[in-house]
């Protein structure tokens, strides 16, 4: 089953207007001299610079995605931002779920579902973040984990074309730190176990599951080669032109 691999970009709660243009406008130019690219890029900046780094990505294939979203369209929740909203300043994706969201922000699965599910109405594509801590994998619960969290979080309007997976193992993230290729491979099918389960073999096939969690250019080659991995989502390497695009380079071998 053909998956295009997606490399995605989290510029988490970095970058300001002159060195955000600067990065969007590098990858832009880099995606652009690989003329039909065989993987989708995504960058998902901060709130704060959708606009610009809209304008910067002009005419290359790269698409722009937000890293949170309300779960309503509008009214009295100061401080949030829209599927509405998020749609109007070009953005096609959005991250919802991620470990660190669910951590300083209490987020729920429950209620990580609904912002997908309200995504996914309003024409963004959700890409839906899971993964287990230190002290879950050390109890070798990381299937158990990850099962609870597709079922609880993938709502139920969820397709391979409006829907990617990325699972994060938490202690990965930020650390240097991954699993094994073999660790990695047997979660992300255990996953595509679930989602056919969930939504159907046809969904599970086509589904793009992502790892992520210290992708780097020097791991991304066994990581991205793996059966089941369909791409990445890349913390700290998204924030540098070469990484970020060393690590695509490795993607599209398969
Ligand atoms: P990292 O972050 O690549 O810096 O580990 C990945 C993520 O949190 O999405």
């Amino acid at each position: 089953m053909a998956r295009k691999p997606l490399i995605a970009g989290n510029w988490k709660m970095n970058m300001l207007s002159a060195d955000g243009t600067a990065l969007a406008k590098g990858v832009a130019t880099e995606v652009k001299k690989l003329g039909k690219p065989e993987c989708e890029f995504l960058v998902c900046p901060p709130f704060t610079l959708l606009s610009q780094v809209k304008k910067a990505l002009r005419g290359a294939k790269v698409a722009l995605g937000a890293q949170d979203v309300h779960f309503n369209l509008k009214g009295a929740h100061t401080g949030d931002i829209s599927p509405l909203m998020l749609k109007d300043l070009g953005c096609t994706y959005v991250i919802v779920g991620h470990s660190e969201r669910r951590a300083d922000h209490k987020e729920s699965n429950e209620l990580v579902c609904k912002k997908a599910q309200a995504a996914i109405e309003n024409g963004l594509k959700a890409v839906i973040c899971i993964g287990e801590t230190l002290e879950e994998r050390d109890a070798g619960k990381t299937i158990d984990v990850c099962t609870k969290q597709i079922l609880g979080s993938v709502p139920e309007n969820a397709t391979a074309a409006n829907t990617v997976i990325a699972y994060e193992p938490v202690w990965a993230i930020g650390t240097g730190k991954t699993p094994t290729a073999a660790d990695v491979e047997d979660v992300h099918a255990a996953i595509r176990k679930v989602v056919a389960k969930k939504l159907g073999k046809g969904n599970a096939n086509k589904m793009r599951i992502l790892y992520g969690g210290s992708v780097k250019p020097g791991n991304a080659k066994e990581l991205l080669a793996l059966p089941d991995v369909d791409g990445a989502l890349i913390g700290g390497a998204s924030l540098k032109v070469e990484d970020f695009m060393g690590i695509a380079s490795k993607a599209c071998v398969k």
